[in-house]
Order: structure tokens, then C-alpha cells, then sequence
């Protein structure tokens, strides 16, 4: 254990407290299934495939804390993986916070990995980890828009149709949708979360947003299709496709 040559211990942290709402009634969506099973399942593979991860901390839905810990108890990882199981807050910042919060002393690198994205290749996870080894204290992996987004003065009835007013419209190709696991130096992290003190509304969506409200460098490195995050019903169906799709490629 005292052997310095050892890399710095990596954990992932895995937001799963959500409900759901946008995917319709139901289970909350961390434990809804794609191809038989829970997304979760998936989200906790996927961050076990790197060899870098020796830690999964789960925060679960608090009253599906005890189901987690049984789902997650059963499963075959790696014997390098541990699995701890927390229960959520109210949004993803407090949850995650909670997540960093049962880290062990000995852990210095963190991913914060949504359990919405269930799908995100292994590549993808070495690379942010990567990059925090290389010395980046933030690292966000995300993608060039295939949309025109704008800006705009959002208005009460917008789903129902009231038009809302347009406000600018970002030049496209400097914008990038981000994805997870986002990659930290555990102090920075830490420190964002605690300046950012409880949580106000939502909460933010994004950690690497609160790096940068303390001015913090963060920086991109290339995401992955399959690390889209399962938000709506039809992402459903696309998530079961690239399953069936690594099945009849790998027979996996
Ligand atoms: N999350 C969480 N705790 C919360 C809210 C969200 O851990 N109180 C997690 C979700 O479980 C998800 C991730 O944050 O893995 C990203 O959030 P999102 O995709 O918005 O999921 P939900 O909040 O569950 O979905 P919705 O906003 O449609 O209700
Ligand atoms: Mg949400």
C-alpha cells in the first residue's frame, strides 16, 4: 500500500437517484431495464471495465437503496471492483455530493458518471482518466452539435406552443454537448461542491459547471455516440439497438 510507484486510486461515482420524469411513468430510470437489464447494471459495468476503477460508489433512490444494494451485491465484476451503494438527494449535485462523501481517504481521482448514460465505451472512460493522470484537474468528454442551437427568453406556456422569443443564436461550432463520466482530481471537486454549499434549485447538471464557477481550468476531450444520455422514451429504443448491435458484433 505505501508503494509510490502505484497510480493514484480511481473511483467512480454513479448519480442514480433520479426519477425519470421526462421518460414517463414508471420505475425510476436507473432501474428500468434495456434488453432485460437495469440500466444501472449497464452503468456499473461500464465504469468496472477499466482496469483504472477499483471503486464504484452507486447513489441509488432512497427508498430503492436496499433493492440497489441487492441488485449490485449479486453482480460479477472484476475482483479489483468494489461496489458501495448510497442513497440520493434531492437533485444530481446534492447527490453526487453525497457520493463524495463515502469515498475512502486513499481515492484522489474521481469520475462522476450519470447511470443515464448506461452505454459509454470503455475507451471513452480511459480517456478522462487519462487526462486527469496527465494532470487535468477537470476533464468533460463531449461532442460538436449536429443541431443549430439559440438562445432564447423562455416563456410559462412554451410546451404548449406559445412562441418564445429568440435571443441569439451561439455560433455552432464552438459549442459541445457534454457527456460523462467528467474526470476530477478529487480536491477539485471537493472544493466546487463545498462552495457551492447546498443546493440551489436544480442543483447544477453538470459538475465540471461548478470547477468553473471557482475559475477552475477544465478541459474536453472527444466523447462517444453511445454515451448519449437515456432522457425520453425513444432513447429507449436507440439504447436497445447499439445493445443489439454490440451483441451481433461481438456476441457480447
Ligand atoms: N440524479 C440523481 N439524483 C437526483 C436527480 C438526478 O442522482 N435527485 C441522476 C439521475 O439518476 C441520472 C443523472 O443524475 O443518472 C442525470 O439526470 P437526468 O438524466 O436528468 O435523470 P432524472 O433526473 O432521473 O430524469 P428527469 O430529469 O427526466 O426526471
Ligand atoms: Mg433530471
Amino acid at each position: 500500500m505505501s508503494n509510490v510507484s502505484l497510480p493514484p486510486r480511481t473511483a467512480a461515482v454513479i448519480p442514480a437517484a433520479g426519477r425519470g420524469l421526462r421518460l414517463g411513468p414508471g420505475a425510476p430510470k436507473a432501474l428500468r431495464t434495456l434488453n432485460g437489464t437495469p440500466m444501472l447494471v449497464h452503468a456499473v459495468r461500464a465504469m468496472a471495465a477499466s482496469n483504472a476503477v477499483s471503486l464504484v460508489v452507486v447513489v441509488a433512490p432512497p427508498d430503492d437503496t436496499p433493492a440497489v444494494r441487492t441488485l449490485l451485491t449479486d453482480l460479477a465484476l472484476p475482483d479489483r471492483t468494489d461496489v458501495v451503494v448510497v442513497p440520493g438527494g434531492a437533485n444530481r449535485q446534492e447527490s453526487v455530493r453525497l457520493g463524495l462523501e463515502a469515498l475512502p481517504g486513499d481515492v484522489s481521482i474521481v469520475l462522476v458518471h450519470d447511470a443515464a448514460r448506461p452505454l459509454v465505451p470503455v475507451d471513452t472512460v480511459d480517456a478522462v482518466i487519462d487526462a486527469v493522470r496527465d494532470g487535468a484537474r477537470a476533464v468533460v468528454p463531449a461532442l460538436p452539435l449536429a443541431d443549430t442551437v439559440k438562445e432564447v427568453e423562455p416563456r410559462e406556456g412554451a410546451e404548449k406552443g406559445e412562441p418564445e422569443p429568440v435571443v441569439a443564436t451561439p455560433e455552432r461550432a464552438r459549442l459541445r454537448a457534454v457527456q460523462t463520466p467528467q474526470g476530477f482530481d478529487r480536491e477539485t471537486l471537493v472544493r466546487a461542491h463545498a462552495a457551492t454549499g447546498g443546493s440551489d434549485g436544480d442543483g447544477a447538471t453538470d459538475c465540471a459547471g461548478l470547477v468553473e464557477r471557482l475559475g477552475g481550468p477544465v478541459v474536453v476531450v472527444p466523447g462517444h455516440e453511445e454515451a448519449f444520455k437515456v432522457t425520453r422514451p425513444l432513447d429507449l429504443v436507440l439504447a436497445e439497438a447499439v445493445l443489439a448491435r454490440r451483441r451481433a458484433n461481438d456476441g457480447f
